[in-house]
C-alpha cells in the first residue's frame, strides 16, 4: 500500500481542529481551543497512524484513535504545567497561567472526556470486534494509569535528594513512555494486527519515548528558547529529579552535591544559579553522557521497528525517528 501520510496528517489536523464542541461556557472551552489550535509536533497521533500502516492496515481507521491520544496528550499538558508551575508551553502562556487553576483544572477534564469520546467511533462504525475494540480500550485505560502514576512518582522525586536511575526510568517510561507505546499500539489494533506485531509497536514506543524524555529533560537545558517554546532551566527551579540532575547529584563532588540538593529544595533558582547548574552539568561532561543514552534508547526502538522491516512505510518511520532525535522543540 502507498498510502501518502502526509496528505492524512492534513486530515488528522483538519479533523481536530473540527472537532465539535460548544463554545459555552467559555472558560471551559476557551481553553479548549486555545490548546489545540497549537498543533505542536502531534507525535502520538502521528505514531498512531505509523502503527496502522506498519501492520498493514488503513491509516484512516487509525484516525480516531490518532486524536483520541492527542486529546489525551494536551489534556496531561495542561495539568502538567499546573503541577510544574510552568508559565510557557509551546511559545505561549499556559492554560493556568492564563485563565487560572480552576479553569486549567476543568478544561484538561473535558479534553480527557472528548478523547475518550473518539474511541466510540470503533463500536459505533463495527470497525472492530467487541474483543477488539475491549483491547483498543484496554491500552488507552493502561497508558492513563502510567501517566497518572508516573507523575506522581515525579513530584514524589522532587523532595528526594536520591533517586536511583533504574527509578527514573520507571518514571519516565510511565509519565512519557505509556503514551507513544500506546500511541503506536492502539494503530496496531485498528489494523487487527497480531499480538506479536503488538509487542513489537510497544517496545518500540517504551524505548522511544524513553529516549524521547531524556531529551526533554537535555533541552530543558540546551534548547534554543525561541523554538523549544518552553521555558529553559524552569525543570532546575522546580527541582525536578532529572537524568541529568541525577547523574550530576551522583557524580559531583561534596561541595556541588550540597549546592545542587540547596537549589532543587529552594524550589526558587535564579538565573543565575540556574546557569551554575548548567556550568556544572557542562564540568561534569553529562550533556553528551544524555546525548548517548538518548541514541542507545533510540536505537532499541529501531531494533524494534526492523521487525516490521518488509511493511509499507518502514523507511518512512525511520526517517520519522531521525527527525524526532534531532528536534528543537
Ligand atoms: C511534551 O510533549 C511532554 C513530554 C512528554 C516531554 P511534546 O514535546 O510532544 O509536546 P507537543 O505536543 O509537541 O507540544
Ligand atoms: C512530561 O513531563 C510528562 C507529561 C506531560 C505527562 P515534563 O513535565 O518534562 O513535560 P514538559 O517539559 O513540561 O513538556
Ligand atoms: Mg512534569
Ligand atoms: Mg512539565
Ligand atoms: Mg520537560
Amino acid at each position: 500500500m502507498s498510502t501518502n501520510l502526509e496528505s492524512i496528517y492534513l486530515t488528522l489536523e483538519e479533523a481536530i481542529q473540527a472537532l465539535p464542541y460548544p463554545d459555552q461556557p467559555g472558560l471551559l472551552y476557551d481553553p479548549v481551543k486555545y490548546t489545540l489550535a497549537d498543533p505542536g509536533k502531534r507525535i502520538r497521533s502521528k505514531l498512531t497512524l505509523l502503527g496502522a500502516v506498519l501492520t498493514g492496515g488503513d491509516p484512516h481507521k487509525a484516525l480516531p484513535a490518532a486524536i483520541a491520544i492527542e486529546l489525551l496528550h494536551n489534556f496531561t499538558l495542561i495539568h502538567d504545567d499546573i503541577m510544574d508551575n510552568a508559565d510557557t508551553r509551546r511559545g505561549k502562556m499556559t492554560v493556568y497561567r492564563k485563565w487560572g487553576v480552576p479553569t486549567a483544572i476543568l478544561s484538561g477534564d473535558i479534553l480527557f472526556g472528548m478523547s475518550y469520546q473518539q474511541l466510540n467511533v470503533y463500536a459505533e462504525k463495527g470497525w472492530l470486534t467487541g474483543t477488539e475494540f475491549v483491547a483498543l480500550l484496554s491500552t488507552f485505560q493502561q497508558a492513563v494509569t502510567a501517566v497518572c502514576e508516573g507523575q506522581a512518582m515525579d513530584i514524589e522525586f522532587e523532595g528526594n535528594d536520591v533517586v536511583p536511575l533504574p527509578t527514573y526510568i520507571e518514571m519516565i517510561s510511565k509519565k512519557t513512555a505509556a503514551l507513544l507505546s500506546a500511541a503506536l499500539e492502539l494503530g496496531g489494533i485498528t489494523s487487527k494486527a497480531s499480538l506479536e506485531m503488538r509487542s513489537h509497536l510497544h517496545a518500540m514506543g517504551t524505548a522511544a519515548g524513553i529516549a524521547f524524555q531524556i531529551q526533554d529533560d537535555l533541552m530543558d537545558v540546551v534548547a534554543d528558547p525561541s523554538s523549544f517554546g518552553k521555558k529553559v532551566g524552569g525543570d532546575i527551579r522546580e527541582g525536578k529529579k532529572t537524568w541529568l540532575m541525577i547523574r550530576a547529584l551522583e557524580s559531583a563532588d561534596e561541595p556541588d552535591a550540597t549546592m545542587l540538593k540547596q537549589i532543587c529544595t529552594s524550589k526558587s533558582a535564579d538565573d543565575i544559579q540556574i546557569n551554575q547548574v548548567i556550568r556544572l552539568y557542562e564540568n561534569l561532561g553529562i550533556l553528551q553522557d544524555a546525548q548517548k543514552e538518548i541514541e542507545r534508547y533510540y536505537s532499541e526502538a529501531m531494533n524494534h521497528l526492523q521487525f516490521f522491516n518488509n511493511a509499507s512505510h518502514y523507511d518512512y518511520t525511520r526517517t520519522f525517528f531521525d527527525a524526532l532525535l534531532n528536534r528543537s522543540s
